[in-house]
Parts: structure tokens; sequence; C-alpha cells
């Protein structure tokens, strides 16, 4: 048996959105240390352009990688869109997880030939979005919607109120007229919406959370080996430690230790305290 300190990975997101991936990693091997960076400062990323996301994806990557994460996992579609081919570029040694929308599963499974994707403008502007659907999706319709202001109502923590319902019935009730049967979940916060999306879709439409694939590729890259036990959660945010709380715990996330993050000169810095 090893005693030695087991070293952290990291996991970021612009903000709450990858803590439905990390709670799956968490769940999977609760003795694995795992940094959390939530770019709260900079949310929402979506709208942003792509320059700007991969710059800020490549200043978390260095901040976690100066606290000796071993493997970064991009729990976030946009900057993954964005960033994750230059991330690999530019720090070759150090593995990468990514997330691509779940259209090869979705297109594989859907009866009715009619699949949804729910992500935001810079996911599907990007490369990535077109390679899966044209490698994947030949023979299936494919619907999208970006749900303007969905990622702000979940930072808020407010996960069925009525502008929620509103963002969501917009995005549903069109596709449901068209015959979807499966929907994606192409950004990492709206898998905090699934209870009411299904509630707006009914039970006959399936709903793609890609949380658990991307826990077993972090593991795969791990060496698989086991991480059971426990290790406190660690968090950065780079918005208010105060919000970040409040969000956390109605999202249902395990409590940890909460950090202040900075950004100065294009630089993702320790904050005071
Ligand atoms: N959670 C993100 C994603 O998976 C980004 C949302 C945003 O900041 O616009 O795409």
């Amino acid at each position: 048996m090893n005693d030695s300190p087991v070293s952290p990975i990291g996991v970021f997101d612009s903000g709450v959105g990858g803590l439905s991936v990390l709670r799956v990693i968490r769940a999977q091997m609760p003795g694995l240390p795992v940094l959390y960076y939530a770019d709260q400062g900079h949310v929402p990323y979506g709208p942003r352009p792509m320059e700007e996301i991969q710059q800020f994806s490549e200043g978390i990557t260095r901040f976690l990688l100066g606290k000796d994460c071993r493997l970064i996992v991009v729990a976030c579609n946009t900057a993954s869109a964005a960033a994750l081919h230059h991330l690999r570029a530019t720090f070759s040694e150090v593995p990468f997880v990514g997330m691509e929308p779940a259209v090869k599963p979705a297109a594989e499974t859907t009866r009715s030939g009619v699949v949804g994707v729910l992500a935001t403008p810079a996911t599907f502007q990007g490369r990535l979005y077109a390679s899966v659907v044209e490698r994947f999706a030949r023979d299936v319709t494919v619907l999208q919607d970006t749900c303007p202001g969905l990622v702000q109502q979940i930072e808020r923590g407010d996960l069925s109120g009525p502008e929620t319902r509103r963002i969501l019935e917009n995005a549903l009730l069109p596709m449901l007229e068209k015959g979807v049967d499966t929907v994606v979940m192409g950004c990492t916060h709206y898998p905090f919406v699934i209870p009411l999306i299904e509630e707006i879709t009914g039970p006959d439409v399936r709903v793609i959370d890609p949380a658990p694939a991307i826990a077993r590729q972090t593991a795969r890259l791990l060496g698989d080996r086991s991480f059971d036990g426990n290790s406190q959660q660690v968090y950065y945010t780079s918005g208010g430690i105060g919000e970040f709380e409040r969000v956390r715990e109605r999202l249902g996330l395990e409590s940890g230790q909460v950090k202040q993050s900075i950004w100065r000169a294009g630089m993702a810095l320790d904050g005071p305290g």
C-alpha cells in the first residue's frame, strides 16, 4: 500500500456548472483530492468570444497546475469548445478530460430520429460540436437551443422558479412538437434543472447527462486506482465566497474549504486571506 499523499486533480468551469461533474467524480472516488475552480468573476462564458474563453481557460489551468494538479477536467462544454485543443497543445505533458455534447449516445438510442441539444452559443459555434454532429448524427435531426439566461438562473440557485421554467419551455416545447425523444445536456450547468426539464417533457423523453462518462474517463486516465476514503473538498471562486456558498448549498453539493481567487493581468491568482 502506498502512503504517499495523493496529488490532486483540478476541475474547472465558468461557475457552478462543473459541480454537476464534480459530484459524480467525488461519489466514485471520494479519496481523490480535487481542487474545483469556479470562474464566477467571468460567468457566463457562453456569449463571449472564443479567444477570451481560451485565455480564461489557460489562466485557470496554470493556476491549478501551480497547485500540483496532475490532471485537469475541463468541466465546461464552452471552455472545451474554445480551448481544449489549445490547452492540450500548450500543456502537452498534462492529461486533460474535456466535454463534448453527448450527440453520439443520443443518435444511437433515439427512436423518433429527433434529438435536442441544449448548450451555449460558443459551444454551438465551435468546431468540436460541428464535428460530433457530422460524425455521429448524419441520420438524425438535431435541434438546438441556447436557453438564453439559464446559466445565470442556475448561478443564482433558481432551479424551478417561473423565469427558469419560461426559458426551458421556450426551448423544449417547440422541440416536443417536432417529435424529440432525447435531450442532451450540452452545458454542465443544465443537469441541475433536469427535474424541471422532465416535468416539461414528460417521462417518454430521455435526458442525457454526460457526467458519469466524464467521471469514468477521469478514473481511466488516473489508472483506475481505487480512491476510497475521504478527502476534504477545496473550492476556489473568482466571484464572492458568500454567493458561492449559498449556491453550493442550494445545489446540494458537499461543503468544503472555499478560497478566493483573483484575476490580475490575465492571470488567476490566490486572493487575500
Ligand atoms: N457550464 C458551461 C458549459 O458547460 C458554461 C456556461 C457559461 O458560462 O455560459 O458550457
